[in-house]
């Protein structure tokens, strides 16, 4: 059994980013011609905004078919879709407002009513757009400093779900209730990425790349097999 997911350093967080959305352009263009469509789930938090930024220029925007990718989110925030905590007006403000991508491939997760009716209605959405399989082409995630990704934080039951896809998670942080994606549903995608930039996560980092069999931090429950972590050198401890 794999017991470390593959990795690519870059020299920092722009070189990271800039690497990610190369991955992010090839694997579209080959999820494409195999099978029509490309889907992804993007993550959240301040990581994947050069990444964002890379993918809106000229370098790959033109390069990608807009068209036929299908924008869903690992994890959101229960705030408005215009809030600045919302992991949707991140993708909005740094990508979609530069991109010709129709507004019918874009599934932000519900952020009214109820949270629990919110991710029961997301992962209905998510069955009906990728069938029965529910399986992503692509499900970005970013890492806490406490191992957490996407909204599975340590201690929570939610990371130890095992039949709901799309969980609501309330949080200890500043936007307490969390839509998120539960590992049975991470671990169906065909490809894990996992973006993470910065000293302060090299210590999660060394954890994960040292083998060993005990699970100290959520984000190692990830299937290391399907997983590419894309990191700068501060959070390779390099
Ligand atoms: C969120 C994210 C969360 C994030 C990590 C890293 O909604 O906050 O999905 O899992 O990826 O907390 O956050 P930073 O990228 O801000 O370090």
């Amino acid at each position: 059994m794999k017991t470390a997911p593959a990795r690519i350093i870059s020299e920092n967080y722009k070189a990271m980013s800039r690497a990610a959305a190369q991955l992010f352009m090839e694997a579209s263009q080959l999820a494409i011609s195999k099978h029509g469509r490309f889907t992804v789930a993007l993550s959240g938090g301040s990581t994947p905004k050069e990444f964002l930024k890379s993918l809106a220029s000229p370098s790959f925007n033109r390069k990608i078919n807009w068209e036929k990718i299908v924008f869903f989110w690992s994890d959101e925030r229960f705030v408005p879709h215009n809030s600045s905590y919302s992991n949707f007006h991140l993708a909005k403000t740094f990508l979609f407002k530069k991109i010709a991508v129709p507004a019918s491939n874009i599934f932000p997760a519900p952020v009214k009513g109820s949270p629990e009716k919110s991710a029961t209605g997301y992962e209905q959405t998510i069955k009906k757009t990728l069938g029965s399989k529910t399986c992503f082409d692509w499900i970005m995630l970013g890492v806490g400093n406490d191992g957490h990704t996407a909204s599975l934080f340590p201690g929570s039951s939610s990371v130890l779900e095992k039949k709901k896809l799309v969980t609501a998670v309330l949080s200890d942080t500043d936007s307490p209730w969390r839509i998120s994606f539960s590992f049975p549903l991470i671990n169906r995608a065909r490809q894990i990425i996992v973006l993470v930039s910065g000293k302060e996560k090299a210590a999660v980092v060394k954890t994960v790349f040292t083998k060993g069999k005990n699970r100290k931090y959520p984000v190692q429950h990830l299937d290391p097999a399907k997983s590419l972590w894309l990191m700068d050198k501060e959070a390779a401890g390099k």
